[in-house]
């Protein structure tokens, strides 16, 4: 097989905090899925590496590629892990059903999805240490300054609780977690707000730090929570990062209709998830409320909504 998987992921609590050293919960995605395949040529030996990414318009020869790119990078670092003297010449055709710069961990996804494909190739399995280490460098070329919580969770495709310099902490959630993703449709990559709430951090620091340490006790609340499958508090931590992820600065008038519609129909509580400005909410909902809250969410504008759940 030339085929490597990975899920999207999306964060319970604790976005942007997590950046500045605080604590964050994130569960994967399962149904949503990036995929790499390495496929022979079926007619002429290529000259070099094809990557075809058709769900992006992308159609390039590796060599053209500037080397700093997310793909030529996760390419490269891999390469130098599995210790292989050059590449396979062959298309590297990727697909991903997780929106582009949305929150759900799409550049993570590819990332370990190639880094596996081209693992599998070579015959070789990396320690999932070493792939996730790949993932973080590779998003430091989409994020900046990315806290590690995406390229972890999206590895181990488990629920932690993750603090950047601390082992991440698998969560066992004591009851299923039914979720609703509800996708606004405004893309929006995570480098942009990340570096909004460091602006934000630099002038007015007292105030961010206040927001973040409210995080802080709200993750702390909410992975009791989860454990103790307390879906009711779950909800109630969830509408509470949300009101400091508005007094960050980092939600939309767009986020904020679709949060309230989700309340407003009953669900648990809801908030932005991932980096905001754009991309999607999260919300626990009831199964027997999922239509209801659908409908509500369809009306305040969500393009997209996925049913799935954390399993306990
Ligand atoms: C991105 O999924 C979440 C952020 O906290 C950025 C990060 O942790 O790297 C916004």
């Amino acid at each position: 097989m030339n085929i490597g998987e990975a899920p999207g992921k999306v964060i319970l609590l604790g976005e942007h905090a997590v950046v500045h050293g605080h604590p964050a919960l994130a569960a994967p995605v399962h149904a949503l899925c990036a995929r790499a395949e390495l496929r022979p040529s079926d007619s002429a030996p290529l000259p070099d590496l094809r990557i075809e990414a058709p769900d992006i318009g992308l159609f390039a020869w590796l060599r053209e590629m500037a080397p700093h790119t997310p793909i030529a990078t996760a390419l490269r670092l891999t390469q130098e892990a599995l210790q292989l003297p050059s590449l396979p010449k062959v298309i590297l055709y990727l697909t991903s059903t997780i929106p582009v710069a949305s929150g759900l961990g799409s550049g993570a996804a590819i990332t370990l999805a190639i880094v596996r494909a081209l693992s599998s190739h070579a015959g070789q399995s990396l320690p999932l240490e070493q792939q996730s280490a790949i993932a973080f460098e590779v998003d430091k070329i989409h994020h900046g300054t990315p806290s590690g919580i995406d390229n972890t969770v999206i590895t181990y495709g488990v629920p932690i609780r993750f603090q950047s310099g601390l082992p991440p902490q698998w969560l066992q959630p004591g009851a299923t977690l039914p979720l609703l993703i509800a996708d606004s449709g405004q893309a929006s990559p995570t480098g942009r707000a990340v570096a909004a709430v460091g602006q934000r951090l630099q002038h007015a620091p007292a105030e961010t730090q206040a927001a973040f340490e409210a995080i802080h006790q709200i993750v702390d609340r909410g992975t009791s929570a989860v454990e103790h499958g307390q879906i009711e508090e779950l909800g109630a931590c969830m509408n509470a990062n949300h009101t400091q992820l508005r007094a960050l600065g980092v939600s939309s008038p767009l986020l904020d209709r679709l949060v309230e519609a989700a309340t407003r129909a009953g669900a648990f509580g809801a908030k932005l998830s991932g980096a905001g400005l754009g991309g999607n909410i999260v919300a626990v909902v009831a199964p027997a409320l999922v239509p209801a809250v659908t409908l509500e969410l369809q009306q305040a504008g969500a393009i997209r909504i996925l049913q799935t759940e954390v399993p306990a």
